[in-house]
């Protein structure tokens, strides 16, 4: 998961703005996952709408915004600002947890726990460093690195360079960069990589070097040069594109990536959940169980009259997915909601 949301361009990128930083605000400095997701939904819609919005009673008439939000909208376009935003920036707290957020490897409770030790700026880290964990380091060393967006055409290359070596190891891999990328987004925050091989299902035995033999791959190619964490199923670590040929080309920053091995089966259920966005994926799920699915990221199951989920359905694409519940399909550039 990448930390660094890009910025919603808009007409009403003032109020979506404001939006972002409250919901950041509620998940990282109150943990208030649910205001979270409220303030993202109506940033989202917001985003969405074709007008510049004239006041807060126009903007509550949009799916997500309710009357707290229209509320703050109105004093937002009234006075050019918003009293709870000041305050949240001038509270050492609240700028304290937010900045110890942006580290990768340190969340919302490790932020606050290092804010009661004193801990509160990258210098301060830096003074405690054999104090962090692994994860924690790297996030701390490549801080720069990781808070800035990867471009489209980075991403391209990297992809380019990911499903070239899986060819080389084995042509039987299938991978998938999913993510904003998938999406079309013109950059990135983090490069989230699905894979899976058809010798691996949900009923065969775990198959850890599958995704061992990958990551080591890549290490020797160069590609990744950290590991963050490594589980049977799931590697996080960073990796560096080399420079590319023509002389003046510049290092490429470090960016952090993800991989995720999949059983077959349960392959689309996951390339849907991790093309995201999340707030498209919460209103599939919803549309699923109004016609009595239940989805997650790896399985579709049929809802029985007494509310048991079923067996898992046969996914054998996206599209699969789609058509179980009743809807037009859609390409990954239009799932932003
Ligand atoms: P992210 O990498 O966090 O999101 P992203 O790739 O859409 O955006 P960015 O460019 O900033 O990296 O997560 C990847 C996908 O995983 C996301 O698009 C949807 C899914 N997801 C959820 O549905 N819910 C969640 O809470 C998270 C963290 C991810
Ligand atoms: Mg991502």
């Amino acid at each position: 998961m990448s930390k660094r949301k890009a910025p919603q361009e808009s007409l009403n990128e003032g109020i979506t703005d404001f939006l972002i930083e409250l919901a950041n605000y509620e998940r990282n400095v109150n943990r208030a996952i649910h205001k979270y997701n409220a303030y993202r939904k109506a940033a989202s819609v917001i985003a969405k709408y074709p007008e510049k919005i004239k006041n807060g009673t126009e903007a509550k008439k949009l799916d997500g915004v309710g009357a707290k939000i229209a509320e703050k909208i109105d004093e937002f376009l009234t006075t050019g600002k918003l009293r709870k935003i000041e305050k949240i920036r001038n509270d050492d707290t609240s700028s304290s947890i937010t900045f110890l957020t942006r580290v990768t490897g340190i969340g919302p409770a490790a932020a606050r726990k290092f804010f009661e030790d004193g801990v509160k700026t990258l210098d301060d880290l830096k003074k405690i460093e054999h104090k962090l964990n692994h994860h924690q380091q790297i996030g701390l060393k490549y801080f720069e690195d990781f808070e800035k967006r990867i471009p489209r055409a980075e991403m391209e290359k990297m992809e380019a360079l990911i499903l070239a070596e899986l060819e080389t190891l084995d042509p039987e891999y299938i991978g998938t960069i999913c993510g904003s990328y998938r999406r079309g987004a013109a950059s990135s925050g983090d490069i989230d990589i699905l894979l899976t091989h058809p010798d691996f299902t949900s009923e065969s035995e775990k198959q850890p070097k599958l995704l061992h033999a990958v990551v080591e791959h890549l290490e020797s190619a160069g590609f990744i040069t950290e590991t963050l964490s490594k589980g049977d199923t799931k590697f996080m670590g960073v990796c560096q594109l080399a420079p590319g040929e023509e002389e003046e080309e510049e290092e490429h920053f470090h960016r952090r990536i993800d991989i995720r091995l999949i059983p077959k089966d349960q392959y689309y259920c996951g390339v849907l959940y991790f093309t995201g966005s999340d707030i498209f994926n919460k209103n599939m799920r919803t549309h699923a169980l109004e016609k009595g699915f239940t989805l997650n990221e790896y399985t579709i199951r049929p809802l029985g009259v007494t509310g048991m989920a079923g067996e898992p359905l046969p996914v054998d694409s996206e599209k699969d997915i789609f058509d179980y519940i009743q809807w037009k399909y859609r390409e990954p550039k239009e799932r932003s909601e």
